[in-house]
């Protein structure tokens, strides 16, 4: 049932005495702690599993708060945040005196963001600080985007799920460097390289998915249970078969290019035509091949231009070399 201002409160009231609380964002769900409390936010990496040189995104209520987060906030950095926030832009900044080492992994830098959704800011609001929260999956795993997949996810793990319904972009958030002469994309996400060009008024480059610029950026991520093995569209289908004769339980994302192609497999997934639905349904699609027992998923990546690039972004990582 969706969260009501009872829950809320009692859930800002939990943030306040160090638990943990998973939020509904925007993008997808998050495993939020009292940003300014250390051992809360150590409990974030305990639950995790995740290295805790692993850095944190803290969340905030508003733009106009972001200066009792951060120092030196650059003209880039004001430009964006006036643009895309509340919205899914995560913004690398100098850590402010407020933010403990154990939420940034012992950076200097901090990320900071202003989540779109209104389960969140009720949230922020009522609790009146910044919330550090990843993902809220074991290290590793894919995203929760409901808050079923949270308490499959981590269970008792977590004190409290807050439920808004169905994250509405379904990738995390587009994560920006501003400490530097230029702006760089660290993580391609909710929003995408072009709106970010159009308002910065220049190219951004982003990083090749192997090259691990920052912890927490690995190349095995996002990784459901089966192996993901990426071919191009058009030999989804033959290549599914020839896996399901070797003896694969194969679950196939079947590209809308082939939508109606008959296909061998023990699960098939229809991509979405649309690459916002197909982002929306990304994390949803490797939870229910693996639910449904696939050991292998057959994909493609999408035209990796707008929400495409994230959506390709994630795919191939979660097909990344596992450790
Ligand atoms: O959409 C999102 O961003 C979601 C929701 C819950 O807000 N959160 C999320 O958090 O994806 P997480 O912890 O799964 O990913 C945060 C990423 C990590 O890959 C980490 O490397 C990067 O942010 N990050 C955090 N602080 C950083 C810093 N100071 N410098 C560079 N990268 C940083
Ligand atoms: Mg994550």
């Amino acid at each position: 049932m969706k969260a009501r201002t009872s829950d809320i409160e009692e859930a800002a009231g939990v943030l306040r005495a160090g638990g943990l609380v998973a939020l509904p964002t925007e993008t997808v769900y998050g495993l939020g702690a009292n940003a300014e409390d250390p051992a809360a936010v150590s409990r974030i990496f305990q639950v995790k599993g995740r290295p805790p040189s692993h850095p944190l995104i803290v969340h905030i209520g508003g733009a106009e708060q972001l200066d009792d987060w951060v120092e030196d906030v650059p003209r880039a950095a004001r430009l964006l945040a006036g643009h895309f926030w509340p919205g899914p832009l995560t913004l690398v900044l100098r850590r402010g005196r407020r933010v403990p080492l154990e939420a940034t992994g012992g950076l200097e830098t901090v990320a900071v963001r202003v989540p779109d959704h209104p389960v969140a800011l009720a949230l922020l609001a009522a609790f009146g600080g910044g919330v550090t929260a990843p993902s809220a999956n074991r290290f590793g795993q894919v995203s929760p985007t409901t808050a079923d997949d949270v308490r499959a996810e981590l269970g008792d793990a977590v004190d409290r799920v807050l439920d808004g319904g169905p994250c509405a972009v379904g990738v995390e958030s587009t994560i920006v460097d501003v400490t530097g002469e230029l702006p760089t994309i660290l993580r391609p996400g909710g929003v995408v390289r072009e709106d970010l060009e159009a308002v910065l008024g220049h190219a951004l480059s982003v990083p090749s998915s192997s090259h691990v610029r920052v912890p927490g950026q690995h190349p095995s991520h996002y990784a459901p249970r089966a192996r993901v093995v990426l071919v191009e569209p058009e030999k989804v289908v033959g290549e599914a078969e020839r896996a399901g004769e070797l003896g694969h339980r194969v679950g196939v994302f079947l590209p809308a290019s082939c939508a109606g192609a008959p296909v061998k497999a023990h699960a098939v997934v229809a991509v979405p035509g649309s690459v916002a639905a197909y982002a929306r349904g990304l994390y949803g699609f490797l939870r229910e091949l693996d639910q449904r027992g696939c050991d292998l998923i057959v994909a493609s990546l999408p035209a990796e231009e707008g929400l495409g690039l994230a959506v390709a972004n994630r795919l191939r990582r979660a097909a990344g070399p596992r450790p």
